[in-house]
């Protein structure tokens, strides 16, 4: 039989979360089969209200959401917006072992409320108004533990009371990998990323390297390392949505919002985070019909005017990219776009989730379309798409030549990046030579 749950969606803004809306979900057992929001009257009168999010629910036109109960876009059962403040694949499996339930039993208003405040973006899901905060990070010195803990969860043990600081370290957590959240001794917040318990390959090692690679080519990368925790490889990524500000002072402009520290008197703030599935208004199930141009696309629908030329380059080199060292994880969870504070729009997220799978297949595809030919991972398809992304043939050549630059020198940066000989040729089947991804005459255009 259906139930309708009454949610209390939280924003943080500047230094505080603050009530924004009232959420009804309608589920039967595990499945939601209905949402409405309606935005509170207060929320919508502050000067700095952010969106949940920007396509079913927008607050461009305040006094149209007005007491008004608003369902999701193109028919879809939950708004992108609070789907992406919910843990995914990993973040379920820890609040199933908190609750000693078994998988994929409990319903969406459990997990949503199980994530804790910590969770991605500015969001915060509670049973009502007055609920309070639930933070949970641990220490990075706490990481053994941390470890010990995946390891239990993903084998299915219980958790003893020594280790269930898990349980707020990565219940709200998004992805499939075990992975927690973690403050560093100067308070700076890390994902930190392990390697499965079904794992061949020194992920670790192998998606830092990459992520690394994917910063000297020009993207905009969150700082990335790798720790030894014992004999275990853990990787940690900066945290983006998180950045440190004084009180009433401008938040710093561009990448420098990514490296912001606390201390001096500067507060923890949130940046507002959405997938590009939420932009694309697309059921997960479906999002294998979605492209590259969908998002370069929705970039010029929903990003910033002032950052929509440097977001549709930074794209198309995120997919050529992609297609240089097989990363066919790309779909669009994996593409995120954060709420700028100073320029007060949306643009595209620093890079993550840049895993490269090695193959002996020749033809190889993306997760998402490249261009004309579908989603096959050749450079001749993505250039037959550089209109999408407002690229003139030149300007595209150019991007493609940058990142074979780089690309071509692979195995020298993965050595300067600390990356091992194993994890190297673990790597080898998975980066390409631009030979093997393209033709004679795609060369010929190259500066
Ligand atoms: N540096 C970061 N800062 C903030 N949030 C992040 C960061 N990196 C990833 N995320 C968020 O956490 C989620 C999970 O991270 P990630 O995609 O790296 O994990 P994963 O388990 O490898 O995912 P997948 O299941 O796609 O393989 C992302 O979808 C994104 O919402
Ligand atoms: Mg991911």
């Amino acid at each position: 039989m259906a139930k309708q749950n009454k949610l209390a969606v939280f924003t943080h803004l500047e230094e505080e979360f603050v009530p924004a809306g009232l959420l009804i979900l309608t589920e039967e057992n595990t499945t939601v089969i209905a949402s409405e929001f309606a935005y509170g009257l207060k929320y919508l009168a502050r000067h700095n209200a952010i969106e949940i999010d920007p396509v079913s629910l927008s607050i461009a036109d305040k006094a149209a959401v007005r007491k008004r109960r608003i369902l999701p876009a193109a028919d879809l059962k939950m708004f992108g917006g609070i789907r992406d403040a919910a843990p995914d694949a990993w973040g379920r499996c820890v609040i199933e072992a908190k609750l000693n339930a078994k998988a994929n039993v409990l319903s969406e208003s459990t997990y949503l409320l199980e994530a804790g405040s910590n969770r991605v973006g500015a969001l915060d899901v509670r049973l009502d108004i007055n609920a309070p905060t639930q933070d949970g990070h641990q220490s990075v010195t706490d990481l053994h533990y941390l470890l010990d803990a995946a390891e239990r969860i993903e084998e299915g043990r219980p958790i003893p009371a020594n280790l269930e600081m898990i349980f707020q370290a990565g219940a709200s957590l998004g992805g499939a990998r075990p992975k927690a959240t973690v403050r560093d001794e100067h308070g700076v917040l890390w994902l930190a990323k392990f390697k499965s318990i079904n794992e061949r390959l020194n992920i670790p090692h192998i998606e830092a390297a990459t992520l690394q690679l994917a910063a000297e080519c020009g993207m905009t990368v969150p700082e990335v390392k790798v720790t030894q925790v014992g004999d275990r490889d853990v990787m940690l990524i900066r945290r983006f949505d998180r950045y440190w500000a004084k009180a009433g002072e401008a938040a710093p402009k561009g990448d420098a919002l990514y490296r912001t520290t606390p201390g001096d008197g500067r507060i923890e703030k949130r940046l507002h985070f959405v997938s590009a599935l939420t932009l694309l208004a697309c059921d997960e199930m479906r999002s294998r019909e979605k492209s590259y141009s969908d998002l370069a696309q929705a970039i010029r629908k929903y990003c910033d005017h002032a950052v929509i030329r440097d977001n549709n380059r930074e794209l198309f080199a995120r997919m050529v990219y992609n297609i240089f060292v097989s990363n066919d994880d790309d779909h669009p969870r994996n593409h995120g776009f954060l709420w700028d504070p100073v320029i007060k729009g949306w643009r595209l997220s620093p890079l993550y989730d840049v895993m490269p799978r090695p193959t002996v297949a020749t033809e190889r595809y993306l997760f998402l379309g490249v261009g004309q030919a579908g989603r096959l991972a050749t450079l001749d398809n993505a250039m037959t798409a550089k209109e999408m992304f407002n690229l003139s043939e030149r300007e595209a050549a150019a991007i493609i030549a940058h990142v074979w630059e780089k690309v071509r020198e692979w195995k020298s940066y993965f050595e300067k990046f600390g990356a091992s000989a194993q994890s190297i040729d673990q790597a080898a089947n998975a980066y390409r030579h631009i030979d093997q991804i393209s033709t004679p005459k795609l060369r010929t255009l190259l500066p």
